[in-house]
């Protein structure tokens, strides 16, 4: 199994490659919109890109799925409850999609946001465990996703809450302590209030170590996670309703192509407007041109963001 973790600092955001070289079938989960490093992996191992997976609707940047189905004819995967605008399939809690031998077994997993689906790779048809769950934004390291952004839809934090709560502990930490855990972001991001610097764990750590996996009660556990989170950044609802947009263009969604700053604004606020080209954000970390993760999401806070992403009309 080919299986690669893509971490961007500057959006401290998770994206993966996973893959089987002998069959060449492949996915890539929760893509950035520079898809040119996910081609040249897959092309390099033999490996074509089947499906774009994403966990849940993103607001905090705008992924790349449409760009890597362009690129590549893969289809664009969500989970059931998702409302989005182009064409796509849904995955039920319990579906399995196979990449050759690799199996990947799809999780609802509501409370970050409705449509949140945790995503179980097994390696094998007879393997006895799994070799690792993709957690999106339902578990991070050493934090949960966090319940009241704009992709609730309406429901309140409480609510959202507790569906985490239910989604943590009836699904997830049912696998074995060994599986892997893969997260959508680490330190850094606006989807959470405790991320670890780690980028990835297992689930028996998580389980021991993560504050909010060991509150006993789910009424603790609402209280603790709805407490203390930061502010939600003012570009995350623009940001979510491109997410599920056609295309980039102009009359998209409620219309946003009048004044766009492309160059600039790309690495200002997260990886959202201009051209579907290379982000400034995907250079090294030590590039003065790549913020770190904090100071991008400072400079989005501060940013008139309805000029940045366009203005809704
Ligand atoms: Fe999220």
């Amino acid at each position: 199994m080919k299986f690669v973790q893509y971490y961007l600092d500057c959006l401290s955001q998770a994206s993966y490659l996973i893959g089987d070289e002998t069959t060449g079938h492949a996915a890539v989960v929760d893509p950035r919109r520079d898809v040119q490093d996910y081609l040249d992996d897959a092309a390099a191992s033999g490996l074509s890109i089947d499906y774009v997976i994403e966990t849940h609707v993103h607001a905090d940047f705008l992924s790349g799925h449409l760009e890597l189905a362009a690129a590549t004819g893969a289809a664009i995967v969500y989970g059931e409850a998702a409302d989005v605008h182009f064409a796509h399939r849904k995955v039920a809690d319990g579906e399995r999609i196979q990449l050759g031998q690799v199996g990947l077994e799809f999780r609802a997993t509501p409370g970050h946001t409705p449509e949140s689906v945790c995503i179980v790779v097994w390696e094998s048809p007879g393997a006895e465990a799994p070799y690792g769950v993709l957690t999106g934004d339902t578990l991070f390291i050493g934090d949960v996703g966090r319940p009241d952004l704009q992709g609730g839809q309406g429901l309140s934090p409480e609510v959202m809450a507790r569906q985490l709560y239910r989604s943590l502990h009836t699904s997830l930490l049912t696998l074995p302590d060994a599986t892997r855990v893969y997260p959508a972001h680490g330190a850094g991001s606006a989807c959470g209030k405790n991320l670890s610097t780690e980028k990835a764990s297992t689930i028996g750590e998580q389980r021991r170590s993560n504050y909010a996996l060991r509150l006993d009660t789910a009424e603790d556990f609402v209280a603790a996670v709805t407490e203390g989170q930061p502010p939600q950044p003012g570009y995350f609802a623009r940001v979510a309703e491109l997410t599920v947009c056609t295309s980039r263009s102009a009359s998209c969604g409620t219309g946003w192509a009048s004044s766009i700053r492309p160059a600039r604004s790309s690495r200002t606020a997260p990886a959202a407007t201009g051209p579907p080209s290379r982000p400034a954000c995907s250079a090294p970390r030590a590039s003065p041109t790549c913020p770190t993760s904090s100071a991008a999401i400072r400079r989005g806070w501060r940013r008139d963001y309805q000029t940045v992403l366009g203005r809704p009309q």
